[in-house]
């Protein structure tokens, strides 16, 4: 099987967590990287639990490279301990904490680096706001042409999390945001909340990784419980945010998601700061599209593949239980 390059830019965050750990045991990925950035923690949270996600995982051999600390106006913007607590991995960050390193170099050095020298080779994924990748754009023009893809988690062409109308990693940056949909990466993927809100872990499949009692499985059922409890406070549903690890999904089996090709622009200002105006009717601008949007999701295939996945040896379980008790 061929496999496919990728790098992921990231503010762990139980849900970027996730990601990693699904793109770590799936055949299809080589991970190559992981780059931190302040989001849903600060930049010392972000990139510690990075690197110990990645020692839970018994993948010391993956680098770890540090990014920005504030956004693109130099401000760090509010961090989310309301769903990911004050460690950034919901109170469990101590019970996985390592001695792994993080690399020297700062992050932004090594995607100008590893992508002038991999030109047309790896896939970006951007799971925390976007100010790492906007750096480079700014250093080097010709960056994002030589990204073979880009596959963000922001957006909603709908309700936001942040806003009425903003989504957290674009509202945490929006100007990072911006610069990244005007660079011209060769093909953009936009999975916002849209369809990430509708694969939240539940209370069954929750419950299913303290059945399992496995390093992960514990380390999962334990992490998303502030999560659950937030979701429950905030808008009464007892379910975990999952959102980063649909772009992992997604791309191992691009039919989990249906896109439809779309202009995408960033308000910057005011009460819409944040926002993604997702036009997918033509518009504005005649009609170009610079992206596409994850308009559905068929959650079924998501778990199957996330959980047959990262707990094969469970598979017959799995499958019984996707069987006879699938929501
Ligand atoms: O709005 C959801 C996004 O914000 C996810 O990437 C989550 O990890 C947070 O960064
Ligand atoms: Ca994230």
């Amino acid at each position: 099987m061929e496999r496919i390059p990728i790098i992921i830019d990231c503010d762990p965050g139980v849900d970027d967590a996730l990601a990693i750990i699904l793109a770590l045991h799936h055949p299809k990925v080589q991970l190559r990287a992981l780059c931190s950035v302040t989001g849903n923690g600060n930049l010392e949270n972000t990139t510690r639990n990075a690197k110990d996600i990645l020692a839970l995982c018994q993948r010391r051999d993956i680098p770890v490279y540090q990014g920005c600390g504030v956004a693109l106006d130099g401000v760090q913007p509010e961090t989310v301990e309301s769903s990911f607590g004050d460690d950034g991995l919901g109170g469990y960050a101590a019970s996985i904490a390592s001695d792994n390193e993080v690399r020297q170099e700062h992050a932004v050095d090594f995607l100008l680096r590893e992508i002038s020298e991999h030109p047309g080779e790896i896939t970006l994924f951007a799971i925390g706001p976007c100010t790492n990748i906007a750096h480079a754009i700014r250093r080097d023009a010709t960056f994002a042409g030589k990204v073979k893809r880009l596959i963000v988690m922001g957006g909603a062409k709908g309700t936001g999390n942040m806003s009425p109308v903003a989504e957290y990693n674009f509202w945490a940056d929006p100007l990072a945001a911006k610069e990244v949909f005007e660079a011209g990466f060769p093909k953009v993927d936009m999975i916002g909340l849209d369809v990430t809100n509708k694969i939240a872990l539940g209370a069954d499949v929750r419950e299913m990784m303290r059945i399992f009692d496995t390093p992960i499985s514990r380390f999962i059922y334990h992490a998303t419980q502030k999560g659950v409890d937030d979701n429950w406070d905030f808008a009464r549903r007892p379910v975990a945010p999952m959102h980063d690890v649909l772009t992992v999904g997604y791309l191992i089996d691009e039919s989990i998601l249906e896109m439809q090709d779309a202009f995408i622009e960033i308000e910057t200002d005011g009460l819409s700061k944040g926002q993604s105006l997702v036009d997918i009717g033509g518009y504005w601008h005649n009609g170009q599209c610079n992206a596409r949007y994850a308009a559905s999701v068929d959650s079924r295939k998501f778990y199957q593949l996330f959980l047959t996945t990262v707990f094969h040896e469970k598979v017959n379980e799995i499958n019984e239980f996707m069987k006879k008790e699938w929501r």
